[in-house]
């Protein structure tokens, strides 16, 4: 299985704090937005990962995470020229996918719950065809909404309905077969000039191959693509570390206790990026409490 995360975009809804840089590189409480999308995917136990973004901001991805070896991953990129809409990532990056199964995620998307990483090595056991992730919420009309039957099959999504069939929106993360790819190819944009992820995920489920995985009301699911969202996430990360003094998204935490660095690359890790910062000081407790 490989992961994409998509980086790219106009953040329009954010201008000017993304008027010169990617959405996913601003900050969500002590760490770039995209540390979230990555350790999802880490959790789900994908190592072979591509981000995708636009030709401005490619490089500062690079510059961040390398390639990722520190962090026991293999990340590749890709370059999205324009926003011609959420499928497109498997457009530019189908040298990466090739042949193989992939998990998609929205890059300014956080997921936080309990028994996350145990579901997503279940939903990809599972895969036939593709997976999506739904979540109440309060204002369906704002997401892609499902529609679910009697027995509660996913039987249709409904792109920003003005009158929503659920309050179950389609979150940004995704599991699709090898298939992938050749549906992408017979996608056609959308009025507003893109391709759909609504669209593609309607042609699995026409062949009756599409699952809906609800995420409970126990369970955090933030996107952080306005001002006010943003901030929400911030402080909703900002409570949950402190209260507990754990880490939302610590990379180099996930790779250590799965086993993808040792202490030797952590001890790197906490060296780039010094001793003064609150990250750092949590790594070095890391290292001196271990596993
Ligand atoms: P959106 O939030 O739909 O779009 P956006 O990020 O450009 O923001 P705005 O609506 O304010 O203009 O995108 C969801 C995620 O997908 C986000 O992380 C950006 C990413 N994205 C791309 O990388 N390429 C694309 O072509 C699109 C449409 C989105």
């Amino acid at each position: 299985m490989k992961g994409i995360i998509l980086a790219g975009g106009e953040g329009s809804r954010l201008k000017p704090l993304t008027s010169h840089i990617s959405k996913q590189l601003l900050p969500v409480y002590d760490k770039p937005m995209i540390y979230y999308p990555l350790s999802v995917l880490m959790l789900a136990g994908i190592t072979e990962i591509v981000v995708v973004s636009d030709p401005n901001n490619i490089g500062l991805y690079k510059t961040l995470l390398g390639n990722g070896s520190n962090l026991g991953l293999s990340i590749d990129y890709a370059v999205q020229d324009s926003p011609k809409g959420i499928p497109d990532a498997f457009n530019v990056s189908k040298d990466f996918i090739s042949n193989e199964k992939v998990c998609l995620i929205l890059g300014d998307n956080i997921f936080y719950g309990p028994n996350f990483s145990q579901s997503l090595l279940e939903a990809q056991k599972n895969l036939e065809g593709a997976i999506v992730f739904g979540y109440p919420v309060k204002d369906p009309s704002r997401f892609g909404v499902a529609e679910f039957n009697e027995n509660e099959e996913l039987i249709n999504i409904e792109e920003k309905p003005e009158i929503p069939k659920s309050n179950t929106a389609i979150t940004g993360l995704y599991f699709y077969d090898e298939s992938v790819l050749k549906k992408v190819k017979t996608l056609k944009p959308s009025k507003r000039g893109e391709l759909e992820i609504s669209d593609l995920n309607q042609l699995y489920l026409k062949e009756n191959k599409l699952q809906c995985i609800n995420l409970g009301r126990g369970f955090a699911w933030l996107d952080s693509g306005t001002p006010d969202s943003l901030l929400d996430a911030g402080h909703f990360i900002q409570t949950i570390e402190k209260r507990q003094g754990f880490k939302i998204a610590c990379l180099e935490e996930i790779a250590f206790n799965s086993g993808l660095i040792g202490t030797h690359e952590l001890n790197n890790k906490i060296k780039s990026y010094g001793e003064s910062s609150d990250y750092s000081i949590y790594l070095k407790g890391l290292m001196k409490n271990g596993k």
